[in-house]
């Protein structure tokens, strides 16, 4: 079986040498990957910038902004089985991306920033039936309630919902999986590597195990 899996952050410019980031540290994503090569899946990664190595085996796919990601994953997912979204993707970029580092000048200034894609709901408006679709969703509050909202609005499959403050650029995550079946699978607190496991267990059929 074919797995797309997406991980880690995107960076939004605003110069040469300034950007709107966040501190994903891709470390899911890539656990979540390695376990799908142990089993013998191909994976492609599709990830934006991280400081952790790629899994042995991965076709790996850097980006940088969430442009980039949109079209990487636009264009790799009708080939693939099954796609796990959990990169950090960034929600507004600036309106301009200045060629030359500005300058400042005296005062305030304020950034105009505009909407990027939601890749999550673009692949779920794409997705066949047989595809598995997966998405994360990081909260601070409302957990489960925001989480089954993305379920439906993203038309997902299973959505993997954590609390910011528990696996957030963390080695180790508590979750909880919901399934469009109305499945509620809580997983408390463990390694990311061991977890990943765990989760594709859950998200895939066993015929996919
Ligand atoms: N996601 C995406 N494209 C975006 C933003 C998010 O594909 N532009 C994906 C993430 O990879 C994740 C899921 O959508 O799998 C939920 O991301 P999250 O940041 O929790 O939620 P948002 O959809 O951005 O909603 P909100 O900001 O309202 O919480």
């Amino acid at each position: 079986m074919k797995i797309l899996i997406s991980a880690g952050p995107t960076r939004e410019y605003i110069d040469p040498v300034r950007f709107i980031s966040n501190s994903s540290s891709g470390q899911m994503g890539y656990a979540l990957a390695a376990a799908a090569l142990r089993r013998g899946h191909e994976v492609i990664l599709v990830s934006g910038p991280v400081n952790i190595p790629a899994p042995e085996g991965a076709e790996l796919v850097r980006v940088v902004s969430a442009a980039d990601m949109a079209e990487a994953m636009k264009s790799r997912f009708p080939e693939c089985d099954c796609c796990i979204m959990s990169a950090a993707v960034a929600d507004y970029r600036p309106v301009k991306n200045f060629e030359q580092k500005m300058k400042k000048t005296p005062g305030n200034m304020a950034l105009e920033l505009e909407r990027t894609e939601d890749i999550l709901k673009t692949l779920g408006s794409l997705k066949t039936p047989s595809q598995i679709l997966v998405g994360f969703a990081a909260e601070s509050e409302n957990l489960l309630e925001n989480a089954e909202g993305k379920l439906r609005r993203k038309n997902l499959d299973w959505i993997i919902a954590n609390k910011l403050s528990d696996g957030f650029a963390k080695s180790t995550n508590i979750c909880t999986v919901l399934g469009r079946n109305g499945e509620k699978i809580p997983f408390p607190e463990r390694p990311k590597t061991e977890l990943a496991d765990l989760l594709l267990d859950t998200v895939l059929p066993p015929e996919m195990w």
